[in-house]
């Protein structure tokens, strides 16, 4: 038993020390955003992403759609939504704007609701414009749907 227990102890230590070594090595190969910007400076700003015209497709079914025009001069807070003047149901059709999905007249509970869901009040929690913006890390991802 006794023998057993050293055994368990010396291959833990071994484990911790594997895992601290991979951890440091991993350390040094991490490459900030910010590039070789030390923190006290500032780093470069972002070049503004241009709007794009027209529609992007989704790249996923589950995919909030992205905004196809600009949203800047759209204020939402507490009180006021003026996104909801163009795109609630009451006012869609005279906006000739696309009509909020049913999803967003359920409220938390899975209730129906005449007036927008307060968990859809911020829209640009799930929308953002859409835009010409190339990937900030490398990455592999694919559409679910692949022409
Ligand atoms: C002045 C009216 C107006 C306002 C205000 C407005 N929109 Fe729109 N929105 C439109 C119209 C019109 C379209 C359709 C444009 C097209 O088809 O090219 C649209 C399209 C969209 C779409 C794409 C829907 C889809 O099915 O692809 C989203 C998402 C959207 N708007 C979100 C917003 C959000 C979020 C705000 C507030 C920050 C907002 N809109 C404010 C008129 C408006
Ligand atoms: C919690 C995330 C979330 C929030 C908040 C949200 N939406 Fe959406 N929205 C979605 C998703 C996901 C879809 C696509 C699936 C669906 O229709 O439910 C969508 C679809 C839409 C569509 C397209 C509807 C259609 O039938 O093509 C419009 C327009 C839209 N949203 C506008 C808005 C506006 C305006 C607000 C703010 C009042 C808002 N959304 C808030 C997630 C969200």
């Amino acid at each position: 038993m006794r023998k057993l227990m050293l055994v368990a102890a010396l291959g833990a230590a071994a484990l911790a020390f594997g895992i601290g070594s991979a951890t440091s090595q991993q350390a040094s190969e991490v490459k900030s955003l910010r590039g070789n910007s030390p923190i006290v400076d500032l780093a470069p700003a972002d070049t503004p992403h241009q709007n794009v015209s027209g529609r992007f497709d989704r790249a996923y079914r589950q995919q909030p759609p992205l905004i196809p025009h600009q949203i800047d001069r759209y204020q939402i807070d507490l009180k006021a939504n003026q996104c909801l003047q163009c795109h609630d149901w009451s006012n869609a059709a005279k906006n000739g704007a696309p009509t909020l999905s049913m999803t967003h007249y359920l409220d938390r509970d899975g209730r129906q609701t005449d007036t927008v869901a307060g968990t859809r009040w911020f829209c640009n929690q799930c929308h953002v414009p859409q835009a010409d913006a190339k990937e900030l890390v490398e990455n592999t991802f694919k559409p679910s749907q692949t022409k």
